[in-house]
């Protein structure tokens, strides 16, 4: 399966590529995006030019698909989002995603979140997708609820801090289904 361009005429998903060296570098030095990573620690230079320059090959591998959201009008890149297919034998993957601040609050993510779920469940294996959120990244929780995810638990002491620290997880999920539910107009009701 490659990965090509996907596009709902506001922003553009494409691969990861080698230039996106500087981008990727000042995206991932924001003290938010580090403090919501996994470990929360800053990829060094050698990392990120590993991730840039081995994003076509991850996805062939079937791990991961790196892409940078592109915002369509400016054609200027915007924050990243990701697909792990972290669980094949389950087709459970997971995805994860930031932005810069100058593209913040527009509704960039949350149509990057869906056009990438689009992708996984037409193109791909995967039958469960989730996200993972700290409790207090309301701003994650929000953009997860617009893309039709739904809450489904809440994980103590799920994440690595710095430290030795550890951090709870609040997990969201969409199901194919929900996508459906939610393009024909049905109404998402949260369990519990
Ligand atoms: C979380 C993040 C990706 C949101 O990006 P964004 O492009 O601003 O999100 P959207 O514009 O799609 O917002 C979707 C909804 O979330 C709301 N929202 C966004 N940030 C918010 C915040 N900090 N607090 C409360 N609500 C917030 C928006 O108002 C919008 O809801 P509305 O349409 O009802 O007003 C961005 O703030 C970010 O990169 N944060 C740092 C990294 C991070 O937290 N990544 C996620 C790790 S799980």
């Amino acid at each position: 399966m490659c990965i090509r361009d996907r596009t709902d005429g506001v922003v553009t998903l494409r691969p990861l590529g080698e230039d996106d060296v500087p981008f990727y570098t000042e995206l991932h030095s924001l003290p938010d995006v580090v403090a919501t990573s996994v470990p929360p620690i800053p990829p060094g230079p050698a990392e990120v030019r590993r991730r840039c320059s081995w994003a076509a090959s991850h996805w062939l591998a079937g791990g991961r698909a790196d892409m940078i959201v592109v915002d369509t009008a400016s054609g200027l890149p915007a924050g990243e989002i990701s697909l792990y297919y972290q669980e094949p034998r389950t087709a459970q993957a997971m995805i994860g995603y930031s932005m810069m601040p100058a593209f913040r609050g527009r509704g960039l993510t949350t149509r990057a979140a869906k056009l990438i779920a689009l992708w996984a469940f037409a193109e791909t294996g995967v039958a469960r997708l989730i996200a993972g959120t700290l409790p207090d990244n309301l701003g994650s929780q929000r953009v997860l609820m617009k893309a039709g995810f739904r809450r489904e638990a809440y994980l103590r002491s799920r994440l690595p801090g710095v430290a030795g620290t550890r951090h709870d997880d609040v997990q969201f999920v969409l199901l194919a289904e929900d996508l459906l539910a939610q393009a024909s107009g049905g109404e998402l009701t949260q369990p519990g």
